[in-house]
């Protein structure tokens, strides 16, 4: 793969986010890595000169795969095009299934996974959402929140645990799924994507997008009084996808809309806060990707930051960066000054936005009130950002009452989405032998010993 990175980017604290990069090549031909730490330009990495264009070689993108487990949330889709997902994900990276589905169609998804993965003589894991193993081994693990007891008059016990529903609690099942596999990357791709050849492109960029923001090393560097003290360890890496066009019919013909109204409206309330958090005054539109359901990123990043419920998932990212690495404190709270010289050196927060080739063709057919519901949960996680200034939640709050989408004058305020806990306050050691001990629909294809 062949990626063209712009050198704009806007940085809030430690978390810089890169204009969204394209994707020059899918492939970019065989080649040894002569300079593992340039651009393939001669330029060092980083660097903002040259033409942008980055190469990776296949062994580069097949070292983060092999250390990249993709989980798929799944809920109730058709199982020709979950079929068709599986088969784009690049054979090196372990699949991790996580189904929120009917008991028949869950049979029949696990079948599926296991399948293709004997016949590919690959890795995968599938879990149900409901497991009841599951929920205790999460509660035992120190995430309670997490779980639910669901009446149950008609079984003796009276209750059952279980994981909430949600397609963040997917990813955060997920998560600690691969933690267990000591993966050290996590990429997530939706189970309704009609076209494998896309499924397999965004891997690829997954890929591409870890490998240069983990090495990126411009931004990691901190200001002493006495020079520059560079970041002892790698930046956090996260890479989010920008869709290329989301085809709809209309009037018969296939239209290739670029932008939807929900991702606008998103993104720019979020470009807004962004914008509002900047030191200067440039008003930019660096953010285009808020409510990136296709996104990756490192495991360590993964374990500090905060899941919210649903689909506040993607667009709370964001916030939770900014609010975790974009102030001049450090995760405990002590306050830094720049020209302190005894101040450790802060890990930065690298974002890629890269927009792919293909069209994303999935499911539309989950109707209106889903994407307006995913709007309202997107704006809500930046109007109940602590650091949105009170002016521009003022605005925000007029805009959704005068515009009839939202529907939510009667309530004061639009609804906070439940945010969960970091998972690196975790017991994974509790989780992985309660998990052993208690899920009975965790299957694991291939060595079974990578996971417990
Ligand atoms: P959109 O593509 O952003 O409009 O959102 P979708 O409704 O397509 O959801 C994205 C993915 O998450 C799909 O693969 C869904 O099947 C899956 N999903 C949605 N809700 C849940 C859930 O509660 N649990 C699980 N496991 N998956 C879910
Ligand atoms: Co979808």
């Amino acid at each position: 793969m062949r990626l063209n990175i712009v050198p704009g980017s806007s940085c809030i604290g430690n978390v810089e986010i890169h204009e969204a990069s394209r994707v020059i090549e899918l492939d970019a031909g065989h080649f040894k890595d002569s300079n593992k730490t340039g651009d393939g330009n001669g330029n060092p990495l980083g660097s903002k000169t040259g033409d942008g264009n980055v190469p990776f070689s296949h062994a580069s993108l097949r070292a983060i795969e092999s250390q990249l487990a993709i989980i798929v949330p799944c809920m109730n889709e058709e199982l020709t095009i979950l079929d068709g997902v599986l088969h784009g994900i690049p054979h090196e990276c372990l699949i991790i299934l996580v189904s929120n589905s009917n008991h028949c169609n869950f049979r029949n998804e696990r079948a599926l996974l296991s399948d293709f993965c004997h016949s590919t003589q690959r890795q995968g894991i599938s879990i149900h959402q409901q497991d009841e193993g599951l929920a205790y081994a999460f509660r035992v693990a120190g995430m309670p929140e997490l779980v639910v007891e669901k009446h149950m008059p008609q079984v003796k016990r009276q209750s059952v645990l279980r994981i909430r529903n949600g397609k963040g609690e997917a990813m955060m099942i997920g998560t600690a799924i691969a933690k267990l596999t000591k993966k050290q990357f996590v990429g997530f791709i939706d189970a309704d994507n009609f076209v494998a050849g896309s499924v397999h492109e965004y891997c690829k960029a997954y890929a591409a997008g870890l490998h240069y923001a983990t090495r990126y090393t411009d931004c990691s560097n901190t200001r002493t009084s006495s020079g520059i003290a560079y970041s002892a360890s790698k930046p956090y890496a996260m890479v989010r996808i920008k869709w290329n066009s989301k085809p709809k019919v209309k009037d018969g013909k296939l239209v290739f809309e670029k932008s939807g109204r929900c991702s606008r409206v998103v993104n720019e309330w979020m470009n807004r806060l962004s914008n509002a958090l900047g030191s200067d005054d440039i008003q930019s539109e660096v953010i285009q990707t808020a409510n990136a359901g296709e996104h990756a990123m490192s495991l360590e990043l993964a374990m500090k930051l905060r899941f919210a419920t649903g689909y506040a998932v993607e667009p709370f990212q964001l916030i939770d960066m900014w609010e975790q690495f974009g102030t001049e404190t450090d995760s405990y709270g002590v306050s830094y000054s720049t020209k302190d010289t005894a101040a450790p050196p802060r890990r930065k927060v690298q974002i890629l936005q890269i927009e792919t080739r293909n069209p994303h063709f999935h499911d539309i057919s989950k109707g209106h009130e889903h994407i307006q519901r995913m709007q309202l949960q997107g704006l809500s996680t930046i109007y109940h950002s602590s650091l949105t200034p009170p002016a521009l939640k003022d605005a925000l709050w007029a805009f959704m009452t005068t515009d009839s989408t939202f529907d939510v004058q009667a309530f004061g305020a639009p609804e906070e989405a439940r945010v969960y806990s970091p998972m690196k306050m975790m017991d994974f050691q509790a989780f992985r032998l309660a998990l052993k001990a208690h899920a009975d629909t965790v299957t694991v294809s291939g060595d079974a010993a990578f996971l417990f």
